[in-house]
């Protein structure tokens, strides 16, 4: 254990955070200090059920050896590299990815978080059809930085910063006449989720994805799938593979190295395979350890058959919460282990309630509760949400 945390009690974690971080997150009284498994554990030593992942992070849930080893053995090898120079475990990653890219995406960009996955895209669509205009949807979220934050649709984020540099137009999502209506001959791309997120867990119909890849098509716009959130956590790779609709450009990043800081924008070769050099970079991405972080990550997903079990687990999750016929419940929505459960009533107290039962769980908007369990997540872990769950919609 480190000696320059041992000491640190919640009331001085919590006063240290207060006085030097600027207030930009509404927080959760407890401090988490410590993970195994499914589970995590606050500074009182206090046990919870992780069911959020970290916003959709540890799909490989908290602690697990293998990972921990394949990091420690690079800390102890080659923390950091340029991707000017070639580096053998970059090389590796890029090989494992290649066996889940959607087929004719054969480019890929490392860089650092969701937010500079989505970047990439938006850039390498700008610079492949010399076109300005992006379409995006309402309710849909890609992050914060000033492209993303042009894309991403809700006013709360974008007021304070317009006028945003990027052009962007935000039709109804799942309807695919507006968005046909929205699209010139001045439209680069047109980006969406294929599950919602932040904006309340809704999966596209397969429909509307293959409707939206056929009219960009016709009209020379790219489309951007952002699977920052869903990449993983769906019962494949990535959730645009469902519909078997193949975009020209696709973000991912949160469950892509378990943890470790990672973006990753994944491309076509007509739409990357020819970027100048320095039109686009960064020092951390690729980095040696972020990219053995992904690599273990990826190789223990598909060896440990996790998609399959995620699938399964998540349709029992959904039959079990909609089977509880609670009052309180106005839908169940959602993919794998990416679900929302609509209530009828603001979710703050419902997820306050679960964390006394012992269960971590998010918002997702304000009266959907999210539900992004780690992927490692057994028969056992299902049970215990569903007692909490039934204790708190009764
Ligand atoms: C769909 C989606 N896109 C982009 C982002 C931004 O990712 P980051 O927070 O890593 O910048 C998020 C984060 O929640 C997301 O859910």
């Amino acid at each position: 254990m480190s000696s320059t945390t041992a000491a640190l009690d919640l009331a001085t974690i919590q006063q240290l955070e207060r006085d030097h971080q600027p207030p930009l997150y509404a927080k959760r009284e407890i401090a988490l200090v410590r993970g195994e498994g499914a589970y995590l554990f606050d500074s009182d030593g206090q046990r919870y059920l992780d069911a959020m992942s970290n916003y959709g992070v540890a799909v490989l849930g908290h602690a697990d050896p293998e990972f921990a080893a394949a990091l420690t053995d690079q800390l102890q090898t080659l923390t950091t590299g340029h991707q000017s120079f070639y580096s053998d475990v970059r090389a590796a990653l890029l090989r494992e990815i290649a066996g889940i890219a959607p087929e004719g995406m054969p480019r890929f960009f490392l860089s650092n978080s969701g937010a500079e996955a989505i970047e990439a895209a938006l850039k390498f669509a700008r610079a492949a059809t010399g076109r300005p205009k992006i379409v995006a949807a309402k309710r849909g979220y890609h992050g914060r930085t000033l492209g993303a934050l042009a894309a991403t649709a809700d006013p709360k984020y974008r007021a304070p910063f317009e006028p945003l540099g990027l052009p962007v137009t935000h039709v109804a999502f799942g309807d695919i006449d507006p968005l046909a209506a929205a699209l010139d001959d001045e439209t680069a791309a047109v980006i969406l989720e294929p599950v919602q997120g932040e904006g309340g867990i809704y999966p596209a119909s397969d429909d509307y994805l293959q409707a939206v890849r056929r009219l960009t098509k016709e009209s020379g716009a790219l489309l951007i799938v952002d699977e920052v959130q869903s990449g993983f956590r769906t019962g494949a790779p990535f959730a645009i593979s469902h519909a078997g609709v193949v975009p020209d450009l696709l973000a991912t990043a949160k469950g892509l190295a378990n943890g470790f800081p990672i973006g990753l924008t994944i491309a076509t070769e007509a739409v990357a395979g020819d970027l100048a050099p320095g039109t686009h970079g960064t020092t951390f991405g690729g980095n040696p350890l972020a990219c053995r972080a992904a690599l273990a990550t990826l190789t223990i997903l598909r060896e440990r058959d996790l998609y399959a079990r995620v699938t399964q687990l998540g349709d029992e999750i959904v039959a079990r919460i909609e089977a509880l016929q609670s009052p309180k419940v106005r839908q169940v929505r959602g993919r794998g282990f990416m679900i929302g459960i609509e209530l009828k009533g603001r979710v703050t107290p419902t997820l306050r309630a679960l964390q006394q039962q012992g269960v971590l769980a998010l918002p997702a908007g304000p009266v959907t509760l999210r539900l992004l369990p780690p992927m490692i997540w057994e028969a056992a872990q299902v049970d215990e949400l569903l007692a909490a769950l039934t204790e708190v919609l009764a």
